[in-house]
């Protein structure tokens, strides 16, 4: 028995060594593991496959139960159950995977948004409505950086660090936690209590006290989970877009290194709320994009970030709010993030700086337990 257990205890640990020989984050479960029906979509992470179906809802405005049996939100199995849409989509993949590979090497060029544009049956005729229309533009679609006039990315986070209380005083908050409220699709729009714990430059962790119990989301600084009973997984490991945002959006509260954290940036200019915004685009190499949006006053007031799913990159908004000080440093006390799959807003009512935090904080949570 004892041998038996050592001997497994070995090959994990090896298995959890990267080439450094630093520890790193358990191997994320995939998809397949997890789910009982999958016929595609293989040989990816479960958080990853949950972006996918959120690309397929975003894509066509269809609800989950739109493809999956009604009863689908009762319990997680019910999702394997197969329909008529379900199918559609499944034939759907294969054929933007072949238009792919035999039109665009086999880059992800088309989309299901590529044809959907967030409508369940694509248009054939053109509409002389937009066609003469003005254009709707979304402050999000930055595609282009053409050189327009206004202050450079460094001047950008000159002003942005300035505005948030200067370099000395941003430098001597390095710790905060922080309680408030938490509204969402996830807690059916009521309030729900929230607790953050922070500590400089990327550690965070926010447990929301849902109805359904606690919903905890912690970045160590290198890697990111969610313990929630309503996720497929009680203990779901962030990969890809979602752990390097996860990081990103740790940082946003000391942001005295936001800078450094990418290898470029581009810089643009757009509106928001009829306002004009000086935009960021940090990029790193292998990592989908960040954009940060800075008003006049030169406080951020929105990030986007990415995500690549199976089928297409998804994008996640971060709106901040509410900028006040604590301890000198200017602080946003709420903050609204709208992804494929859902909304939510965080609004701090009080924020303790400079708290010693237990290291235990930002450890990897424990499985939320099911729902009674
Ligand atoms: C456009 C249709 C469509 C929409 C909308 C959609 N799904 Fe799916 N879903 C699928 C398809 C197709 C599969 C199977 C994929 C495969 O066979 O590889 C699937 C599989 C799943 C599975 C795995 C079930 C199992 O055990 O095999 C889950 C869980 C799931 N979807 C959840 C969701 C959620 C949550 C939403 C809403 C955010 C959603 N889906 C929206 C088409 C859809
Ligand atoms: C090349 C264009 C194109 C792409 C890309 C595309 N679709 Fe479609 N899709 C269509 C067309 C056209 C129809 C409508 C067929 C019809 O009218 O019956 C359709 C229909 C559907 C339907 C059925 C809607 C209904 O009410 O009957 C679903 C679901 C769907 N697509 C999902 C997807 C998903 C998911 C993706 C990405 C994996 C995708 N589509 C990518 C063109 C496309």
């Amino acid at each position: 028995m004892r041998l038996g257990r050592e001997a497994t205890a070995a090959i994990c640990f090896f298995g959890l060594l990267s080439v450094s020989g630093q520890p790193q984050a358990q191997r994320p479960q995939m998809a397949e593991d997890v789910f009982k029906n999958l016929q595609i979509i293989k040989g990816i992470p479960v958080d990853e496959f949950m972006d996918t179906m959120g690309m397929f809802s975003a894509a066509t405005s269809m609800n989950c139960t739109d493809c999956h049996t009604s009863d689908s939100t009762t319990t997680w199995d019910k999702f394997a159950n197969d329909t008529p849409l379900k199918q559609t989509a499944r034939r759907m993949m294969l054929m933007v995977n072949a238009i792919n590979k035999e039109n665009f090497k086999g880059v992800r060029a088309v989309t299901c948004y590529t044809c959907h544009n967030g409508t369940r049956r694509p248009k054939v005729v053109p509409s002389l409505m937009v066609q003469y229309g003005a254009p709707v533009e979304d402050p999000n679609e930055i595609e282009t950086f053409p050189n327009t006039p206004g202050p450079s990315a460094d001047e950008v986070f000159e002003k942005y660090i300035q505005a948030l209380g200067g370099v000395q005083r941003l430098a001597q908050l390095t710790s905060f936690t922080a309680k408030g409220t938490y509204t969402g699709y996830d807690t059916e729009q009521t309030k729900a209590p929230v607790e953050i714990f922070a500590k400089a430059p990327a550690q965070r962790t926010t447990i929301v006290h849902a109805p359904f119990g606690d919903s905890v989301r912690t970045y160590d600084g290198r890697s990111g989970w969610i313990a929630s009973a309503d996720k497929p997984l009680p203990l779901m490991t962030l990969t890809g877009g979602n752990a390097d945002g996860a990081k990103v959006d740790a940082m946003v509260f000391f942001p005295a290194q936001l800078k450094q954290a990418f290898n470029q940036w581009r810089v643009t200019s757009t509106v928001i709320d009829d306002k004009e915004v000086r935009v960021l685009q940090g990029t790193n190499p292998r990592q989908p994009p960040v954009n940060l949006y800075f008003d006049e006053s030169g406080l951020l007031v929105r990030l986007v970030r990415f995500v690549d799913t199976a089928v297409g990159r998804v994008p996640m908004q971060i709106d901040y709010a509410d900028y006040r000080e604590v301890s000198g440093v200017k602080v946003p006390f709420r903050w609204t993030a709208t992804w494929t799959d859902g909304q939510s807003t965080t609004q701090l009512n009080e924020l303790q700086p400079n708290v010693q935090i237990d290291a235990a904080r930002f450890a990897k949570p424990a499985p939320a337990p099911p729902i009674k």
